[in-house]
C-alpha cells in the first residue's frame, strides 16, 4: 500500500516512528515544505517541497499511484490541508488528518484568547511590555506595527531581518522545551506576555505551564478554520485506520 505522508511536526515524528515498524506492508513517502533548513528527517522516503497547488498534489498522487494520504501537517498550516481535501477528494484517495487537540487553559492560567495574528498584536497594547513571540517566522508582520514592546522571538531559522519588528532579538531553538528551562528564560529575560499560536502538542507546552507558575499572560491565537476530514489525534489511531484500508 502506497502512502504518503505530508509532515513537518513535532508529533509527526510518532507516526514516522510508527510506520518504520511497517515498513512491510506501507511503501511510505514523507513530504516536507522545505521551510526549515535542517529539518529532521525519518528512516523513511523523503520528498521535499511544494507539489504546486491542489492540481499539482492531485497529479502526484496519480502518477505515485498513492493509496492513502495522512495529513499530519502543523494546525496552522491550512493551505496545505485545504490542497490536501481537494486533491485526495479529486484522486478519489482516502484522506485521514492527524491533528493533535488544541491547548485548553487549566485554573491560573491568564489567557487572552484571540483568532488572530492581527488581533494577537492588538491584545499586547500601547504600554511597552518585554514579549515573548513564539508565532513562526512567517507571521510577523502584524507585530511590525504594535505598541512600543521589547520583543525576543523565538524560532527554529532566522528570518529575513527585513520581516523583523525593530528591536527584535533572535533566539534560536527547537522543541522540546521543558518547565524548568521555560521559567528559568522567561525570568531571565523578564517576559511580561507570551505570544503563542494554540499548536497543542506537548513538544512547545511548557511555555504555558511556566507562565501560569509565574503569573503571566499569554496571548493565545486560536487554530484557523479548516476544510472538514476524518480525523484523529495521534499515530495508533492513525495506523489502525491505515491497516483497516490494507485488510
Ligand atoms: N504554520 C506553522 O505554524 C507551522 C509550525 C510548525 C511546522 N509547520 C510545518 O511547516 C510546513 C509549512 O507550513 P506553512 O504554514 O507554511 O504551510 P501552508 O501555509 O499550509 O502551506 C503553504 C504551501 O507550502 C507547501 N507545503 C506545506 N506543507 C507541505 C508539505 N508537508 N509537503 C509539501 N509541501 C508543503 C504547499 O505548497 P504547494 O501549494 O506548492 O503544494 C502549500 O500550499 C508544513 O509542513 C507544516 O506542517 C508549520
Amino acid at each position: 500500500m502506497r502512502v504518503l505522508v505530508l509532515g513537518g511536526t513535532t508529533e509527526a515524528r510518532q507516526l514516522y516512528a510508527a510506520l518504520e515498524q511497517r515498513m512491510d506492508r506501507f511503501k511510505v513517502t514523507v513530504s516536507l515544505a522545505g521551510a526549515t533548513r535542517a529539518p529532521v528527517l525519518p528512516a523513511l522516503e523523503v520528498r521535499i517541497g511544494g507539489f504546486g497547488g491542489v492540481d499539482g498534489l492531485r497529479k502526484w498522487l496519480l502518477v505515485h499511484q498513492i493509496d492513502a494520504v495522512l495529513d499530519a501537517t502543523h494546525p496552522f498550516a491550512v493551505q496545505m490541508s485545504n490542497h490536501a481535501v481537494a486533491a485526495c477528494a479529486q484522486a478519489h484517495v482516502p484522506l485521514l488528518r492527524v491533528e493533535r487537540p488544541g491547548w485548553t487553559p487549566v485554573a491560573g492560567d491568564r489567557w487572552t484568547r484571540v483568532s488572530d495574528m492581527q488581533a494577537a498584536a492588538g491584545a499586547l497594547g500601547t504600554i511597552p511590555r518585554r514579549v515573548l513571540l513564539t508565532v513562526g517566522r512567517k507571521d510577523l508582520l502584524p507585530f511590525h506595527h504594535a505598541g512600543p514592546h521589547d520583543w525576543l522571538l523565538r524560532c527554529v531559522d532566522a528570518p529575513d531581518p527585513a520581516l523583523l519588528p525593530a528591536g527584535t532579538r533572535l533566539l534560536l531553538a527547537r522543541g522540546p522545551f521543558d518547565e524548568a528551562g521555560e521559567e528559568a528564560l522567561l525570568r531571565r529575560e523578564r517576559i511580561d506576555v507570551i505570544v503563542t499560536k494554540n499548536s497543542g502538542g506537548t513538544a512547545t507546552q511548557a511555555k504555558l505551564a511556566a507562565a501560569r507558575r509565574l503569573g503571566l499572560g499569554v496571548i493565545m491565537v486560536d487554530r484557523p478554520p479548516v476544510a472538514p476530514a476524518g480525523t484523529v489525534t495521534d499515530a495508533t489511531a492513525a495506523m489502525m485506520w491505515l491497516e483497516s484500508l490494507s485488510e
